[in-house]
């Protein structure tokens, strides 16, 4: 087994149950594409710089381009049992290759600035992967949508029926809250635009590089404002990290809304086949488990949030190995979303509505506010008219009625202010307004939000509107 390049420093070697402590490679492999891109270009630089000759800069740029082919075959499969992280098996490999001119690749670097780099360039790649699973559920939320539009559906407050809207108008909540998670993480990927390579451990680099340049090559706008910040800094993974938790946050919601939707309670929706599962025990069972991980993952979004700003917190300035903690949380995040989105997209795509059921449940008390707005149309002040809306339900309380089902005598009796218009009211069917404020349940107002999603989406309505 090789040892640690660092090793002659010691006289003893490392112990292994520190070696395993220490080691990143288990995990941090999965940089590797963006380590050998930060190594083509640094090895360039060092070249322009007439740090290293041509023959070299080509022995390592073919070098790297062998170990891109090795890594793409194997992944983690690539690193050896002594390799202590992505950076050391790289540059070990490459040693093996191609010998001599790998040993002057490291001048004027550190595995503190490789690593800040390889993390930005990770997070610039998989947040526009995200980005783009996002947009495949919201737009399978405006799918259903769509077809919703005139779907009267009771709206909650407290988890009780509050006001009418329409199905539509909740899915697009939903739709909506995605929609911007998607649009932060395609900005943060724009907002990362320092680039750390060329801090060296903390100082700057010692090598005749154009920091300038090279930022330019791994796609920054410019080289890092500050060294030591550079290296000390996790702050993008802090970022990445809260707009997944959020995410995860905004899918659990959902989640939870399906899950009581699909109860037989609600009845209001019923799962897709293939994306809901059994029971080991009761042969009739069919559980939203999509809908629920989705719920359960959150904690785990918000978990690895959590983690990584505690492992920053009181940090001394500069690199510390409490840093190496921010990776395992990174890819958990990633890992998490990529597995949660797609099937959450399926299983949103296979939701089936009972429109009939969904209006079966609207309580006609929902109608109460339409009469209070009668009575202030009627010269009423808001505050009579609303005592006159209170002791409308409170009177079919009294009489174990719906307030549908009071006959004119009974609803004269509660008040002289009611009269058939009232009654009308009260017993009239469930349609969803025409018009109304912009942002709420009426049709206008659910196409303004449709149209606005599909241009976002680039994809044109299922539906088109009659
Ligand atoms: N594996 C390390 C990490 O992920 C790389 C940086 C190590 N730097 C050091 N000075 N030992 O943080």
């Amino acid at each position: 087994m090789q040892g640690k390049v660092w090793e002659e420093r010691f006289a003893t070697p490392l112990a292994a149950e520190v070696d395993a402590l220490n080691r990143s490679a288990p995990f941090d492999w999965r940089l590797g594409p963006h380590d050998i891109q930060v190594s083509r270009v640094w090895s360039r630089a060092l070249h322009r710089g007439g740090a290293l000759t041509e023959a070299d800069l080509q022995a390592i740029l073919d070098g790297l381009d062998r170990i891109a082919e090795e890594w793409d075959a194997a992944g983690a499969g690539f690193l050896q049992p002594d390799d202590e992280d992505i950076h050391m098996g790289i540059e070990r490999r490459l040693t093996e290759l191609i010998g001599e001119p790998a040993e002057r690749l490291h001048f004027g670097r550190s595995r503190n600035d490789m690593v800040a780099t390889d993390m930005r360039l990770y997070i610039r790649a998989e947040a526009a992967a995200l980005e783009n699973a996002v947009r495949r559920l919201v737009k399978a939320l405006a799918d259903q949508a769509d077809g919703h539009r005139e779907t009267s559906f009771p709206g909650y407050t407290h988890l009780q029926q509050a006001q009418q809207v329409s199905l539509a108008h909740v899915l697009l909540a939903h739709a909506s809250a995605c929609r911007k998670d998607a649009q932060r993480l395609a900005q943060l990927a724009g907002s990362i635009t320092e680039c750390p390579l060329g801090a060296g451990a903390l100082a700057g680099s010692a090598a005749p590089v154009d920091v300038a340049w090279i930022a330019r090559e791994l796609g920054f706008d410019a080289p890092a404002a500050n060294s030591i910040e550079a290296v000390g800094s996790r702050d993008e993974v802090l970022d990445f990290l809260y707009l997944a938790a959020r995410l995860g946050i905004h899918l659990s919601r959902l989640g939870e809304d399906v899950i009581l939707w699909s109860s037989q309670e609600f009845g209001y929706a019923t799962l897709g086949e293939s994306s809901s599962t059994g029971s080991s025990q009761l042969p009739h069972k069919k559980n939203p488990d999509v809908f629920e991980l989705a719920r359960g993952k959150a904690a785990r979004l918000t978990g690895n949030l959590t983690t990584v700003m505690g492992m920053l917190k009181g940090l001394p300035s500069g690199y510390n190995k409490d840093l190496q903690e921010d990776k395992e949380p990174l890819f958990d995040a990633v890992d998490t979303l990529q597995l949660l989105l797609p099937a959450m997209t399926l299983a949103v795509q296979e939701l089936a509505f009972d429109p009939t059921r969904i209006e079966a449940s609207l309580r006609p008390e929902l109608k109460v506010e339409q009469v209070v707005g009668l009575l202030v149309e009627r010269g009423l002040t808001f505050r009579q008219g609303y005592r006159l809306g209170q002791r409308l339900v409170k009177g079919a309380g009294e009489r174990d009625l719906r307030v549908d089902q009071l006959s004119l005598k009974a609803l004269l009796e509660i008040s002289p202010e009611f009269d058939k218009q009232v009654q009308d009211i009260l017993q009239g069917g469930w349609t969803v307004p025409g018009a109304g404020v912009s942002g709420g349940t009426s049709l206008k107002s659910v196409q303004a939000q449709l149209d606005d999603l599909r241009t976002w989406l680039g994809s044109p309505a299922r539906n088109p509107p009659k």
